[in-house]
């Protein structure tokens, strides 16, 4: 099973923020999985430390999938990392073994403190499809965009029944990037 987080990281003061999925191979482990590309990927290789946000603001999503806004956070116990004030749950983690990939890479990572806020509000349709949306734009470079721009027309129904104005701000700002217009 993956699950949808904002990995956030930090090396030399700079700060990184991006969507990622990650799974659980065992209790007390997570395994995060950048693209070798990726800043989260040369940040967890050079500082072998990261934070896990579980949020369930969809903004937080579409927003870091496509800059480095900064978002409001405190400082990270264990680890010399940054932790989103809108997560309703984060790992700290500590990277104990690298599985190189040519594109991708697996890092192994133990848990060393979990933070519990408060409870998410789950099971939103809206707040899939905002999510899957964040994913297709990020794949804007390997996707056909008329594949992605199929599935925003599709599902935006759902989405403005659905959602409430978090979800409806989220993926018109992931529309806006795409720079659909209004038919989308
Ligand atoms: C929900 C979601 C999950 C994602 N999961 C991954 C992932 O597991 N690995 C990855 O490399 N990119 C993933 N991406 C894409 C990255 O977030 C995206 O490429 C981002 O720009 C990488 O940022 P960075 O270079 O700051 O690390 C995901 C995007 C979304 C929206």
């Amino acid at each position: 099973m993956i699950y949808e987080t904002i990995v956030t990281t930090k090396f030399k003061g700079r700060f990184n923020i991006a969507p990622m999925g990650v799974s659980f191979p065992q209790i007390g482990m997570v395994t995060i999985s950048p693209y070798n590309t990726s800043h989260t990927y040369i940040n967890l290789s050079r500082t072998g430390v990261a934070v896990v946000n579980f949020v369930d603001d969809v903004e937080l999503f579409a927003h870091s999938v496509v800059t480095d806004e900064i978002f409001p956070w405190f400082p990270a116990e264990r680890v010399d990392g940054w932790v989103l004030e809108g997560a309703y749950m984060y790992f700290e983690v500590r990277v104990r073994d690298i599985r190189w990939g040519e594109e991708r890479s697996s890092f192994l990572c133990e848990v060393l403190c979990e933070g519990r806020r408060r409870y998410p509000y789950m099971f939103n349709r809206a707040q899939a499809l905002v999510i899957e949306a964040a994913i297709l734009v990020s794949r804007l470079k390997i996707y056909p965009r008329e594949k992605i721009l199929t599935f925003f027309s599709e599902y935006e129904g759902v989405v403005l029944k659905t959602g409430g104005l978090t979800e409806k701000r989220a993926w018109q700002y992931l529309k806006g990037f795409l720079g659909g217009g209004e038919n989308l």
